[in-house]
């Protein structure tokens, strides 16, 4: 249908319609709602070479530019410089009727009638929320990362929507940097997998399909990396461990056919990545062979201004294009600046048509010239209420959430709670919908999401007693609620109850004393674990944890249930609570699913994809340091080796740590062989066995350590994982199949190699519990 009024259209126009003839082009597009084969590169070049060659300059600089719907410009406004032709992409829009008059300028109104495309952060879900990405990653279970992608895609497409600025696949191994929610915590292998997953989540088998969205790898490259973890920070890093450690998730999510990435806003050894010639030419494209897109962050270029590397607009233009920036997001500089600099020769032409060719590609790509209203489709069957909750996708959004909860501690086995008796449920966050959905949750909608006070309700029903007391705010600090408040404070994120600390605490205590278990929800609002939102401090803000004393005081049985969106300092909790569950922020579904970890409807799997550092002053804690002269060694005098003296050594709980109702056995590992040749492999397997008295899940981890190379090398690294389910009394046998590839680095000359030698193989249910076989490369 859609294809006959498009080519109908053409018919009727005196300039052909770039998206009919892209649709006479393709070698093979069908349409109406089914997946579309790609048509061949060759027809796709042909169109595009076509396109270029009629478009005029303006044009041209028009399609390198990504509007913010609102933030930047008011729809009308919008709709006149679109018809103009001098937009290339859109964001912030989450509607068909929305994207709809905006296509229309496009296609109907533009000399050209180039499609737009609509983008939107759909980083963990659109409209159904999911667990934040360090959630996601928690679940070690790659289906888990996939699913969510893959619904959030389809809730998007269905939205109109026809890219993503996702995954963020940057490696943060400082907590106090606010986006490590939005990552996948701080292990390359681990991050990498999940970018491919995630990847192949949002494309499916192509961005073209109706219910696809092109993903956007972000941010290139190393945000994740800013010196002391404050946001937009430099980063300064020896090529070895941009190449071994940072670099690898790109890579996986570009290998995986990421169409776009987005350029980080930091500088990277002296150079901000947005006027990164290394970054983006050398590095992304001649040496990853990258064929998509990229698009700047907000704002980027002209802040190349403020890194100190542009005297002026003009110069910042000129160094971003030439760097290889396709578009700018939302900031003046292309459309200003461009035009001049490339009628005065200072920008050669074919820089400003190599960036019109990939935005150009990204949208055949996306399907849009075959279709430009392959998502947004008819008027007539749009849907009557976008927030309707047939919509959602509340079933998925449980399983996924409950996999992403990692239980931390359970003594005596406090946890599953019995359903019945009286629960006191407690604390800033347990009725909280708006922080259950965690920060960038897209089209969500917080009045959507299932607290952990109703999900504690709905799963108790009759049989027991539940009674709620908030117990404190978030914080007394006047200052962070003031910074949390700041963007809109007629919608505040954090609102502050007016009692007076004690009269909060007095009423939770009365609360508790007449309750059997207490469930006790604390940690961050979502606005603390977010973009700019960097901390001095991991602790709980002191509200809360003067709430958790009183609490504790009472006697009772204490649940502790965090949400937060970075590891914190948990140690009172770790020697005070009788269990603690990390739930991370779990998405629309939330309530519900961590109701069924507490009452054991689902018995825990989750694993630390982040190392929980005992203070802040042990940061970086992360697992795969590199190896040292002077190790600390437990159980050995401390002097003279590298440790801090005041505290015990090691994180407070560990990279891949997590517990379960259940216990398991990992038996002594086994190699296939002693030695191993190039090209050869070796398997390792351990068995499993569940040595309790339920089902459960965990996750069987493959480490290695290269016991000596050319250049020092991590303690351990992660090269492989399982996920296995057994019975009470159940043995399984896993097996890892070690290759070349496993035992490979980059060496001081940045070289991809393996070098003989022996290596230990480590395989354990967290990066410390491990047992340890040992063979040669030869
Ligand atoms: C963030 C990006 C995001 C962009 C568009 C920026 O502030 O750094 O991650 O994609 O805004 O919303």
């Amino acid at each position: 249908m859609r294809m006959l009024s498009a080519l109908a259209l053409a018919a009727s126009l005196a300039v052909a319609p770039a998206f009919a003839s892209a649709a006479q082009a393709s070698d093979n597009v069908s349409n109406g709602g089914v997946p579309v084969a790609m048509p061949s590169a060759s027809a796709k070049q042909r169109f595009i070479d076509d396109l270029i060659a009629r478009m005029t300059l303006e044009e041209k600089i028009g399609q390198l530019r990504l509007i913010s719907i609102g933030a930047d410009m008011p729809q009308p406004k919008l709709i006149k410089e679109i018809a103009a032709g001098r937009v290339g992409g859109t964001f912030n829009s989450v509607t068909r009727s929305e994207n709809r008059p905006l296509q229309d300028a496009a296609v109907k109104q533009s000399r050209l009638k180039i499609p737009i495309f609509f983008a939107y952060d759909i980083v963990h879900g659109h409209r159904t929320v999911f667990p934040i990405s360090l959630g996601l990653a928690s679940s070690w279970d790659m289906t888990v990362v996939k699913q969510a992608a893959r619904v959030a895609a389809q809730e998007a497409s269905a939205d109109g929507l026809d890219a993503t600025f996702a995954p963020m696949v940057d490696i943060s191994r400082d907590p106090r940097w606010g986006r490590t929610s939005e990552g996948f915590g701080e292990d390359p292998y681990l991050v990498s997998q999940s970018a491919r997953a995630s990847v192949q989540g949002f494309q499916g088998t192509s961005p073209a399909n109706p219910d696809s969205l092109m993903a956007f790898v972000k941010h290139f490259a190393l945000y994740g990396a800013v010196e002391g973890g404050r946001d937009y920070n430099v980063v300064d890093m020896s090529p070895m461990r941009m190449y071994q450690d940072y670099l690898p998730p790109y890579r996986a999510g570009i290998d995986a056919g990421a169409g776009g990435v987005m350029i980080a806003l930091n500088s990277v050894n002296g150079t901000p990545a947005t006027s990164n010639k290394w970054l983006l030419r050398d590095l992304l494209r001649d040496e990853w062979g990258f064929k998509g897109v990229t698009v700047s962050d907000h704002g980027a270029i002209e802040e190349l201004m403020r890194h100190g590397v542009a005297k002026d607009g003009r110069e910042a233009a000129k160094l971003a294009i030439e760097a290889g920036v396709d578009m700018s997001m939302a900031d003046q500089q292309y459309l200003k600046q461009l035009p001049d600099l490339v009628k005065s020769g200072d920008v050669p032409i074919r820089f400003i048509d190599d960036a019109v060719r990939e935005v150009l590609g990204a949208k055949y790509d996306m399907g849009l010239f075959a279709d430009p209203y392959r998502r947004i489709g008819n008027a007539p069957q749009d849907p009557k209420d976008v927030y309707a909750d047939d919509r959602l996708h509340r079933d998925a959004a449980r399983d996924i959430a409950r996999k992403s909860i990692v239980l931390l501690e359970n003594q005596h086995d406090a946890l599953p709670l019995k359903k019945a008796g009286k629960v006191a449920v407690i604390g800033p966050l347990a009725d909280s919908k708006l922080d259950m959905m965690g920060s960038w949750s897209a089209a969500g909608k917080p009045a959507q999401a299932v607290s952990l006070l109703q999900g504690v309700r709905d799963t108790l029903g009759d049989k027991g007693q539940v009674t709620y007391a908030r117990g404190a705010n978030i914080t007394d600090d006047p200052r962070v609620v003031e910074y949390l408040n700041f963007l809109d404070w007629d919608n505040p994120e954090v609102v502050q109850d007016k009692r007076t600390p004690q009269q909060m605490i007095d009423e939770a205590v009365q609360v508790a004393r007449n309750a059997d278990t207490l469930i006790v929800a604390v940690g961050e609002s979502r606005g603390m674990s977010h973009e700019a939102s960097s901390r001095t401090s991991l602790m709980l803000p002191g509200s809360q944890l003067a709430l958790l004393q009183a609490l504790k005081a009472t006697g009772k049985p204490l649940v502790v249930v965090l949400m937060n969106g970075r590891p914190l300092d948990l140690n009172w909790s770790k020697v005070n609570a009788d269990a603690m569950l990390e739930t991370w922020y779990a998405g629309t579904e939330g309530g519900h699913a961590i109701a069924d970890v507490l009452f054991g409807d689902y018995n825990p799997s989750g694993k630390l994809p982040i190392s929980f550092p005992r203070s802040i002053g042990q940061i970086p804690t992360y697992y795969n340091q590199l190896r040292i002269g002077r190790p600390f060694t437990p159980g050995k005098p401390a002097n003279y080796t590298s440790q801090y003296f005041e505290e015990d050594s090691g994180p407070l709980y560990a990279f891949g740590y997590g517990l379960s109702y259940t216990t398991f056995d990992v038996s002594k590992v086994k190699l296939s062989a002693k030695t191993m040749t190039i090209g050869a492999t070796v398997e390792a397997s351990v068995t499993v066995r569940n040595t309790g008295k339920r089902e459960g899940e965990t996750v069987v981890q493959l480490y290695l350590q290269d016991v000596a190379a050319s250049i020092v090398r991590p303690i351990k690294e992660l090269k492989g994982f399982q996920k296995v389910s057994l019975k009470p009394g159940e043995s399984r046998t896993v097996q890892f199949a070690i290759d070349e590839r496993s035992l490979k680095f980059y060496n001081a000359k940045l070289q991809y190699v393996a070098e003989p030698g022996d290596f230990n193989v480590q395989i354990g249910l967290d990066s410390q519990n491990v047992q340890q076989a040992t063979f040669t490369l030869k």
